[in-house]
C-alpha cells in the first residue's frame, strides 16, 4: 500500500506530523531556516550538528549558539564527537533545551570532523559507534536517532552491518544518506542501500540523498520502505520544493513571495546570530533565493557587495514592491516567540 506524503508517523512515542523532513545542514539549517521549513510543511526539523568539543574548550569557527523555540517542535538537534560521555552530556542539555530527539552525526565526511575521530569515520569503529549511542541514549529520555552514510569508502555496505548494532544500543530511528564519505556529495544516493536497512531494522529509516521532486519523494517511500524522506539541497533558498513535494498540486511563487520570504529569512538571522554574522551567512542565500530564473543575474552580484543589510532590502524591495506587505503580514502571522538559547557551538564545517 502507498504510503501518504502528508499522514503522520512515530519515532518511538514522537509524532512527527508528516513524512517530510527537513536536512541538517552546517551553515545553512539556522533557526529561520527550520522555523520556514516547518511552514512549508516538513514535519521534523534538524539542527545543523553542534560540537560536543565545544563544551570543553572554545572553538574559534563557532558562528554562534543554538537557539531553539516551541514552534520548531517537533525538532531534533544534531550533536558530534567522539567521546560517549561528553556525547552524554551534550544530549542532556540538548534535552533540558527542549529538543524532541537527539540526533547523533556518524556522517560528516568533512575532515577537520573525521580527523577528531567523529562523524563518518566512527562508522569504522562500530563499538565506539555503539558506546556513543548506548552512553546518550542512557543519559536522555527523549529519542536517539543516528544519521549515517553508506560507509567510508567507495561502494561500502558498512551502514548495513552497523546500523543493527546501532538500533540494539539504543538508537530509536535511522537516517541514511547511501553515499560514501569519500564520496562527498557526487555521483548519486544508492537508496537500493536504504530499501536493505529497512529490511534488518525494526525502527523507523529515514532516506536522505537526492530528494528534488514529489515523483522522487513518493518513489522512495514505495520502493524502499522507509518512515520519511528528507529533503536538503533542493530546499536551500527554495522552500516551495517542500511544498511541492507535501502537497499535489503547488503553485509557483512569485516575485514578490520568493523576496518577502527572503527578507524574513534575513531578518530572523540577523536577531540569531547578529547582524554582522549574518551579512556574511546570508550571501550564499541570496544566490539560492534570487537565481532559479527568479531575477536578473546581475542582481545576487550587486547585493553581495552591499554594505549592510539594510542596503540589502532597500535593493532587492526595489525589484518586488509588493513584497513589503507580504513581508508584514508574514511577520504579523509568525511572531517570533520563546527562545531558549544553549551553550553548544554551532559549527562552521560542512556537513555530511
Ligand atoms: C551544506 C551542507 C551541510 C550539511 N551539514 C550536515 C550536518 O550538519 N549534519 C548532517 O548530518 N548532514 C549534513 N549534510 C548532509 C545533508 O543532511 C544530506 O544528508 C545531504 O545533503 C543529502 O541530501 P540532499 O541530496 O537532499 O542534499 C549537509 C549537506 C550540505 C549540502
Amino acid at each position: 500500500m502507498s504510503r501518504d506524503l502528508a499522514e503522520p508517523w512515530l519515532l518511538r512515542d514522537v509524532e512527527i506530523p508528516t513524512r517530510l523532513v527537513l536536512a541538517p545542514m552546517a551553515g545553512v539549517s539556522v533557526q529561520a531556516f527550520r522555523r520556514q521549513g516547518k511552514r512549508f510543511g516538513a514535519g521534523l526539523v534538524c539542527s545543523e550538528m553542534v560540537s560536543c568539543a565545544g563544551l570543553h574548550h572554545g572553538n574559534e569557527k563557532t558562528l554562534g549558539y543554538l537557539r531553539l523555540s516551541s514552534e520548531e517542535k517537533p525538532l531534533a538537534v544534531q550533536i558530534f564527537g567522539s567521546d560517549p560521555s561528553v556525547m552524554a552530556e551534550a544530549a542532556r542539555m540538548v534535552e533540558a533545551a527542549g529538543a524532541d530527539i537527539v540526533d547523533i552525526n556518524f556522517g560528516c565526511p568533512v575532515r577537520k570532523v573525521t580527523k577528531t575521530g567523529a562523524g563518518a569515520t566512527l562508522l569504522e569503529d562500530p563499538d565506539r559507534a555503539c558506546r556513543i549511542v548506548a552512553a546518550v541514549a542512557g543519559a536522555v529520555d527523549v529519542p536517539v536517532s543516528v544519521k549515517m552514510r553508506r560507509g567510508v569508502e567507495n561502494g561500502s555496505r558498512t551502514c548495513l552491518e552497523v546500523g543493527p548494532r546501532l538500533v540494539t544500543a539504543g538508537a530509536s530511528a535511522l537516517t541514511l544518506h547511501p553515499r560514501s564519505a569519500k564520496q562527498m556529495y557526487t555521483g548519486f544516493a544508492d537508496h537500493a542501500l536504504t530499501a536493505e536497512l529497512v529490511e534488518l531494522v525494526d525502527v523507523p529509516v529515514i532516506a536522505s540523498g537526492d530528494v528534488v521532486s514529489r515523483a522522487v519523494a513518493q518513489r522512495l517511500l514505495d520502493e524502499t520502505g522507509c518512515a520519511a524522506v528528507m529533503v536538503g539541497r533542493a530546499a536551500q533558498g527554495n522552500p516551495w520544493k517542500l511544498r511541492e513535494i507535501i502537497e499535489a498540486d503547488p503553485a509557483e511563487p512569485t516575485r514578490d513571495e520568493v523576496v518577502a520570504e527572503l527578507l524574513l529569512f534575513m531578518r530572523e538571522t540577523a536577531r540569531e546570530l547578529g547582524e554582522h554574522r549574518a551579512h556574511g551567512f546570508l550571501k550564499k542565500f541570496y544566490g539560492w533565493y534570487l537565481g532559479q530564473g527568479r531575477f536578473h543575474r546581475q542582481l545576487k552580484q550587486e547585493v553581495v557587495v552591499l554594505p549592510t543589510l539594510a542596503a540589502v532590502e532597500e535593493r532587492i524591495l526595489r525589484e518586488a514592491p509588493g513584497a513589503a506587505a507580504l513581508l508584514e503580514e508574514l511577520e504579523a502571522e509568525h511572531a517570533l516567540g520563546d527562545d531558549t538559547l544553549l551553550e553548544l557551538p554551532i559549527s562552521a564545517y560542512g556537513g555530511g
